[in-house]
């Protein structure tokens, strides 16, 4: 299948309906596509490959519109093998074509491949001309590895950005904002987003303004995963550089585990008791969430609270897991608040508070440990915590 989005400019790209798990660690329910784009002109170019597996119906998707041994450029705009599995592949099939992608790329498509076509490194706003088509190269560091670029379709103002602006979610033959739910890319693309880019958010804010910068008009968005963005192709800009705002959200994000109800039960009791002081909050239990979703709702929640039994005296391994989560993705400094039960021996909790004095996060009082029941005076500790939480975010 393939879609025309401008005069001699194609979508080729594919849907991944198998894969269950994105990176093996993220949920993707809707499944994920890999978009590839043909320009076709007095040259011919080709952005971005797909997985690997993906290569047999991508190289039929160019077929139906030219030979892919006469493609003479292949645009990698970034080097993961969600994009470029199928480069040996088309390699051996369009033997004259050059590689083009950024000079921090050549040593990774050396390491991850070592393709034997010629390769041409570009520099920061250098362009190739297809003969009436130009392309223009922007580098764009940590969207979302170091050597990644976007590149612009200067005559026909499509902005292909790879990563950036990209979303969760199959496309199933409709490729265009104007064809899809907005609603469902709005929740894909937010969980995209903080599954993915969580650790890079400052690199978008500046990829962002550094396209503002440059002045270019933007008729089209073509990113590598989701839709294009023909009909308004601010939206997507605007949401990426809402969620990736330094200033977070006034809600409260619970994140709990809980192995026989005890910590469960205080988890609700918190949230009930923000509910009523007229607190914005979600609860996640790390056993049954999706951890996308915990992601989404944490990541830019102005406080969360982290709740768990002892496990081996150890904090839940779900829930530490988490915490190392918030650590890899570099979740910004806010309040955390702290709740945890035991059965006998404790030492969860106390894991927990050293770990966020470590991590120079702000630790709410009271910091709230329970013995398999609480007692009326831990009760009340909890309506405490529910108040410090409200004024934290007021
Ligand atoms: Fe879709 Fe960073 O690869």
């Amino acid at each position: 299948m393939h879609r025309e989005i401008a005069k001699g400019v194609y979508y080729v790209g594919v849907d991944d309906h198998h894969t269950k798990l994105f990176e093996n660690l993220w949920e993707i329910p809707l499944g994920v596509s890999y978009n590839s784009y043909l320009i076709v002109d007095d040259k011919i170019a080709l952005i971005e490959t797909v997985k690997e597996p993906w290569t047999e119906e991508w190289l039929d998707n160019i077929s139906e519109i030219i030979d892919p041994a006469e493609i003479d450029y292949l645009i990698l705009n970034h080097m993961e093998p969600d994009h470029t599995g199928a480069l040996p592949h088309i390699a051996k099939i369009a033997k004259n074509a050059t590689m083009v992608y950024s000079p921090k790329a050549s040593p990774m498509q050396k390491s991850f491949y070592d393709v034997g076509l010629e390769e041409k490194t570009v520099e920061d706003l250098e362009e190739i001309s297809l003969g009436s088509k130009t392309l223009k190269f922007v580098h764009a560091m940590f969207l979302h590895w170091p050597e990644t670029m976007m590149t612009y379709l200067v005559e026909d103002k499509i902005l292909f950005p790879c990563d950036a602006f990209g979303t969760y979610g199959a496309l199933n033959g409709k490729i265009f904002d104007d064809e899809i739910d907005l609603r469902m890319v709005e929740q894909e693309s937010r969980r995209y987003l903080s599954t993915i880019i969580t650790s890079y958010l400052k690199f978008v804010q500046r990829g962002i303004e550094k396209v503002k910068e440059l002045g270019i008009e933007i008729d089209v968005i073509a990113p590598s995963h989701g839709p294009i963005y023909r009909e308004d192709p601010m939206w997507i800009v605007n949401k990426y550089a809402e969620w990736s705002s330094p200033e977070l959200e006034k809600t409260c994000c619970i994140v709990y585990g809980s192995m026989y109800g005890y910590t469960h039960r205080l988890a609700i009791k918190l949230k009930e008791e923000l509910l009523s002081l007229g607190v914005n909050v979600k609860a996640h239990n790390v056993s049954y969430a999706r951890t996308g979703d915990v992601l989404v709702d944490s990541m830019r929640a102005g406080v969360i609270v982290l709740g768990g039994p002892t496990y081996d005296a150890f904090p839940f391994p779900k829930l530490w897991t988490f915490m190392n989560e918030m650590e890899g993705k570099r979740f910004a400094q806010r309040p955390i608040g702290l709740f945890g039960t035991f059965g006998w021996g404790g030492g969860g909790v106390r894991k927990m508070k050293k770990w966020l004095e470590d991590q120079k996060f702000e630790i709410l009082e009271p910091v709230i440990r329970v013995k398999a029941r609480p007692t009326d005076e831990e009760e009340a500790e909890l309506k405490k915590l529910a108040k410090t939480i409200a004024q934290k975010l007021r």
